[in-house]
């Protein structure tokens, strides 16, 4: 039997996009094989890890949850498209290159879309905060310490002024609170 296709029209990263897909067709296959967007990770694929978190109309959600034909019309922002159209990198993106807030990286297309979404809610986090900000991502090689850090340096060039802050001054993950403490809370 044929599966019945769908036409599903998406602007992804600012740029309008089609692709017939079946109606099974979760929107992180979709961006990956139909759209050739590699960047979005798939880890668990049920909603668990959040590699592939990506922003639908601004808000962080799992693209591993969602069906392709379910986001027909919606804006989507991919790790791809936080960059400038200069290839400069985002507040966020600097921010991890600055603090090393990665090492083998799968997590990170998860974490740079769900910091840039948390820092246009909360541009200033305290270290609690900017751990509360992550606590739905997981990362199973840094420690998320220094993930932490690269969400308050982010804040930081944010508030600066994207591309021209002084570097490397603020890498520090901060004191965790009593309520917030150790690798537990994430
Ligand atoms: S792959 Fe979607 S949450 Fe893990
Ligand atoms: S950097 Fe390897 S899983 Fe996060």
């Amino acid at each position: 039997m044929t599966e019945t296709m769908h036409e599903t029209s998406l602007t992804v990263n600012g740029i309008p996009l089609k692709a017939t897909v079946p109606a099974r067709r979760l929107l992180s296959d979709c961006l990956r094989h139909d759209l050739g967007l590699t960047g979005t990770h798939v880890g668990c694929e049920h909603g668990v890890c959040g590699a592939c978190t990506v922003l639908i109309d601004g808000v962080p959600m799992r693209s591993c949850l969602l069906l392709a034909v379910s986001m027909d019309g919606s804006a989507i922002t991919t790790v791809e498209g936080l960059s400038g159209p200069d290839g400069a990198l985002s507040p966020v993106q600097q921010g991890f290159a600055e603090c090393h807030g990665l090492q083998c990286g799968f997590c990170t297309p998860g974490f740079l879309t769900t910091i840039t979404a948390g820092l246009e809610d909360n541009p200033d986090p305290t270290p609690d905060e900017a751990r509360e900000l992550i606590g739905g991502n997981l990362c199973r090689c840094t420690g998320y310490q220094n993930i932490v850090a690269a969400v308050l340096r982010a804040a930081e060039i944010t508030r600066e002024g994207a591309g021209d802050s002084p570097g490397n001054s603020r890498c520090t993950p901060g004191p965790a609170s009593s309520t917030m403490s150790g690798e537990a809370a994430l």
